[in-house]
């Protein structure tokens, strides 16, 4: 399973690379306004900055609600780096948008699924990626696993390329039923994934093992 960083804080991507797990990146108009990028040519820098960190996808959000407006700024995304991938809400335009840029080789994510049928028309229109959003799920006392487990089964049923994004990815236990489930890739934030190597078992061991070699060396 990929694991990509949501996030459009650079400090938590740079953190996340130096870990040496990240396969890629997702960002979205809420966090990018989040760390204060206002502006098109900001927001087109701070997108060029991620690239230059990260080796793998970075996923940069459209704006536009408009097939027209969705083209001319996915092609604008594209001039910026290799490693942008247009990311497409799940609307009437957008799978237009995801047919289109599928036509010319463009790789996309679709974001804001929320059921197995939006998943089906995103991999008919051509989609790289469908985002179901988990937690948002979750939230609302709906269970976000078992939707990435419907749109992988019905992926797999038609040999669909599309890849199974799990988003809205809040905590471990999330990153841990996605991998059980065969999810794709999963994105969270560095806490989630971070949280994954912490066991209390681990550190009272090492105390162990550190304090008994102090004890055989004592003068090191
Ligand atoms: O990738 C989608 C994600 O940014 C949404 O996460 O936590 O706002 O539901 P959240």
């Amino acid at each position: 399973m990929k694991f990509f960083i949501d996030t459009a804080n650079l400090a938590e991507i740079q953190e996340a690379q130096a870990l040496g797990v990240l396969d890629g990146v997702t960002t979205n108009p809420s966090l990018m306004a989040k760390e204060g990028i206002t502006g098109r040519d900001n927001i087109m820098r701070h997108y060029k900055a991620i690239c230059d960190i990260v080796e793998g996808d970075v996923s940069a959000e459209v704006i536009s609600i408009d097939l027209a407006g969705m083209i001319r700024e996915g092609e604008e995304l594209i001039e910026i780096d290799d490693k942008i991938v247009v990311k497409i809400p799940m609307t009437k335009e957008g799978v237009k948008a995801l047919k289109y840029f599928s036509g010319k080789g463009v790789r996309t994510n679709c974001t804001l699924i929320f059921s197995a049928g939006q998943a089906l028309l995103a991999a008919k229109a051509g989609a790289t990626y469908v985002s179901p959003f988990i937690g948002r799920l979750d939230d609302i006392s709906t269970d976000g696993i078992a939707l990435i487990e419907q749109i992988l089964l019905i992926y797999r049923n038609y040999g669909f390329d599309t890849q199974v994004l799990a988003a809205s990815v809040r905590h471990p236990m999330h990153i841990i039923q996605c991998a059980e489930v065969g999810a794709d890739v999963m994105t969270g934030p560095l806490s989630a994934m971070e949280a994954l190597l912490k066991h209390p078992l681990t550190d009272i061991g090492l105390e162990k093992f550190l304090s008994d070699y102090k004890k055989g060396n004592p003068n090191t």
